[in-house]
């Protein structure tokens, strides 16, 4: 059995959402044990049972929370070597796409830099929502679970 943990911050409930849908889309998926936390919650000291650990943010001022990066700073304490990664954020995007994907390649870079150990396994995703507390546009929401299962069925190739 493959473990994915999925971790995310969210204010108003729009990137719990995206968790949620993404382990919906990677629960199709045989093998795979999916366990998600709210970022507050995850006890690092266990974080290397994981083989994969999905980061989700909501864009806060064009990027990643400061909850978030403070995390990815702390998972760069841990022995890591072999695990894989994939981010997703959710930004606002009434009037342009000027935001779409800044948290998401964010997150990857600053993971790239401080856990070289930890590779990529898709692509970030980035859903729009219509307000500052949602909701997710119309259309956005089943690209969570292409990308849950997406990354499950790498996973256990
Ligand atoms: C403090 C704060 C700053 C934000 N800054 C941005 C921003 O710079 N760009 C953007 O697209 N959305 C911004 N937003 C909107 C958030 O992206 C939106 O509230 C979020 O996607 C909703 O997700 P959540 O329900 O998981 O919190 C901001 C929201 C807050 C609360």
């Amino acid at each position: 059995m493959l473990k994915v943990i999925v971790v995310y911050e969210s204010k108003y409930g729009n990137t719990k959402l995206v968790a949620e849908t993404i382990i919906e889309g990677m629960s199709r998926v045989e093998g795979i044990e999916t366990v998600i936390k709210e970022l507050k919650d995850v006890d690092l000291n266990k974080i290397a049972v994981y083989d994969a650990i999905l980061i989700g943010s909501p864009n806060h001022y064009g990027g990643p929370t400061k909850g978030v990066k403070e995390f990815i700073d702390r998972l760069g304490k841990f022995h890591l070597n072999g695990k894989l990664f994939a981010v997703f954020d959710t930004y606002l995007g009434k009037k342009s796409d000027y935001f779409f994907e800044k948290a998401v390649k964010k997150m990857v870079k600053i993971i790239n830099e401080k856990i070289p150990a930890l590779k990529q396994i898709a692509p970030g995703l980035s859903l729009k929502v219509q307000g500052m507390k949602g909701p997710i546009v119309e259309g956005e929401l089943p690209k969570c679970k292409e990308f849950g299962k997406k990354i499950a069925n790498q996973l256990i190739a």
